[in-house]
């Protein structure tokens, strides 16, 4: 897809090459290319030090690229407009720890030029949003990880940006925590289905459930870049199966509904007994983290 107005990230043969001083180089990013369509929630999935910070910072620019390009909504970044269209949550917000929930909001609002009732109104519907109303007025300091990381949501969301940004959004949270910011994302998106969500995670599951695709970076490079439901075919494609015959029990791994049909109808005519059949999760996981690409990708 060429950069487009349906194109609302366009990273062009990205690398960034760290200089770590005494002449040595580390890789944070190695030729990334990969674009993201306006209005979809997309996940930037990676292992630590895959480079998803790294390429969240340069989309920012906060970070130069060595060599490359990008546009975000169609303009050049690192610019002005280009920044002014995203909403962002870097990966350890912090903030003033003495100023309220609410005033914190108004204090964000005003650096965005934003004053008056439209900027009231913008912090109730956000308040309710992120399910803050109740803390608004507690001091920040005594905030949980799971209430400053939804703050911090909102205030990404002041400005109405076309495009949401947010680096680990789950990061530090246990597994219900998790589970409430992932509720969230899904919320954002229903409310604002025009904005385009690009967010990083190193977990499977908190961008299966909210994808529609997934960016997959190991080591700086992008080894996939697919629909959600490419990886979960792969994961639904894994099959073991464990049969008893003349008292012995044998397990059979098997790829493919296809492969499973045929060999279950194979052990009902040998009149084998089936014993139990399962899919495992965990291999996925380890396949997409594994050095070797395992999906070919199709493209968007
Ligand atoms: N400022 C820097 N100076 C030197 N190396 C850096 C710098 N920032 C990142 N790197 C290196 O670049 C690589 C990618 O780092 P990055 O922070 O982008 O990974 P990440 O995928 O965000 O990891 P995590 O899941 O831990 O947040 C790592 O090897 C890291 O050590
Ligand atoms: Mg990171």
């Amino acid at each position: 897809m060429k950069p487009n107005e349906q194109t609302d990230i366009s990273i062009q043969n990205v690398s960034k090459i760290f200089r770590t001083g005494f002449g040595l180089k580390k890789t944070g990013v190695n030729g990334l290319s990969l674009e993201v369509p306006r209005g979809q929630v997309v996940g930037l999935l990676g292992p630590n030090g895959s480079g998803k910070s790294t390429t969240i910072k340069m989309i920012m620019g906060f970070l130069k690229p060595t060599a490359g390009s990008m546009t975000v909504c169609g303009h050049a970044v690192p610019s002005k407009i280009s920044r002014s269209f995203i909403g962002y949550l870097p990966e350890n917000p912090r903030f003033p720890k003495f100023l309220s929930g609410k005033s914190l909001l108004q204090f964000y609002g005003g650096l965005l030029s934003l004053r008056g009732k439209a900027l009231a109104h913008r912090i109730e519907f956000l308040l309710d949003l992120v399910n803050l109303r109740w803390a608004a007025n507690e001091k920040v300091q005594g905030y949980s990880k799971g209430m400053t990381q939804r703050l911090a949501i909102a205030q990404a969301l002041l400005n109405e940006p076309r495009l949401l940004i947010f680096d680990e959004p789950m990061s530090g949270l246990d597994p219900l925590g998790r589970k409430d910011i992932r509720k969230l994302i899904a919320e954002v998106h229903r409310e604002l289905p025009e904005a385009t969500i690009f967010f990083s995670s190193h977990i499977l599951e908190d961008v299966e459930q909210l994808c529609s695709s997934v960016a997959l970076l190991k080591k700086g490079r992008l080894k996939t870049f697919c629909k959600v439901e490419e990886l979960l075919k792969v994961e639904a494609q894994r099959f073991d199966v464990a049969v008893k015959h003349d008292s012995t029990t044998e397990t059979k791994s098997l790829t493919g509904t296809q492969e499973l049909v045929t060999f279950l109808n194979e052990a009902k005519n040998k009149g084998y007994l089936v014993m139990g059949i399962s899919s495992h999760r965990t291999s996925l996981e380890e396949a997409l983290f594994k050095d070797e690409t395992v999906l070919s990708g199709a493209p968007l």
